[in-house]
């Protein structure tokens, strides 16, 4: 972070998962880091697991579907630490895997978009301020390989795909409305094998260590038009496009 050693990163969904690697992550390379849920036992587990790490990590609440949740974890975040440096917006439902669109109760649907997608909107809307207040900031949207338009030809995950992308769109949208000092970018992590139980080839961990460029570039500036290991095209498009 311009070599700032007082860098601030917010991991939304960071009690387990990729997000929970990610705060790892984010710690040993030196940020405090905001591991945000909104289970407060077991945020505080995972947040108390991370001790001795290079940075500090301390819970904050945060529910991505409640407003009135993410305004109260900007207020803690502005009096409490001043500043937000990195924003990963990791959090996500899962819940529709080869189920179609045409069959599943709206209400699912509903559900999958409001935290997909409308949560980083909300999320993001929320601490942008916080960034721009000292003209810097990384914004790090967690998507998916089924958010790339080419899976919407084939059926099945309809509401996750759809989910993902919109927040794909949404980061292109953003990217173009911000200032340059404020980078956004979206991001798949490949197949992890996480708490829901994919199916899947890799560790937490080693899906984790694809952001490790993100962090990286939060922290030394990012390198423009750099092709990333790993990354999908729309996300090479989406890099492209906050130049
Ligand atoms: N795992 C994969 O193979 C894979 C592949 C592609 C993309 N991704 C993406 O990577 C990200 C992390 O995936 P994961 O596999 O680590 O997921 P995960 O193990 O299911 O964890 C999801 C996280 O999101 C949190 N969350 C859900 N709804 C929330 C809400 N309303 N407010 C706050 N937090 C909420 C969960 O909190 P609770 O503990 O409270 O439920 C949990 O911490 C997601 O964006 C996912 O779409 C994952």
């Amino acid at each position: 972070m311009r070599d700032d050693q007082n860098a601030v990163a917010l991991v939304t969904g960071g009690n387990r998962g990729i997000g929970r690697a990610l705060c790892k992550q984010l710690a040993e390379a030196g940020m405090l880091v905001l591991l945000a849920g909104r289970d407060a036992a077991g945020g505080e587990e995972a947040a108390r697991s991370m001790k001795n790490l290079k940075g500090r990590v301390d819970f904050l609440t945060m529910d991505v579907t409640d407003p009135e949740s993410i305004r109260a974890a900007e207020e803690v975040v502005r009096r409490q630490y001043g500043r937000l440096d990195v924003l990963v917006n990791n959090a996500a439902l899962y819940l529709d895997e080869g189920k179609r669109l045409t069959e599943i109760d709206p209400s699912l649907l509903e559900l999958i978009l409001k935290t997909n997608t409308l949560g980083p909107y909300h999320v993001i809307r929320a601490f942008l301020p916080l960034m721009q207040a000292r003209q810097y900031g990384r914004i790090v949207n967690i998507s998916s390989g089924y958010g790339e338009a080419a899976a919407m030809d084939h059926p099945g995950t309809g509401a996750y795909k759809l989910s993902k992308l919109a927040l794909n769109a949404l980061t292109r949208l953003i990217a173009s409305e911000i200032t340059p000092d404020i980078k956004i970018n979206a991001v798949c992590p490949g197949w992890v094998r996480t708490g829901d139980g994919r199916a899947c080839g890799s560790t937490q961990r080693r899906g984790s260590r694809r952001f490790d460029h993100l962090a990286d570039s939060a922290g030394r500036g990012w390198p423009k038009r750099r092709l990333l290991p790993g990354w999908s095209a729309y996300c090479l498009v989406a890099a492209t496009s906050i130049t």
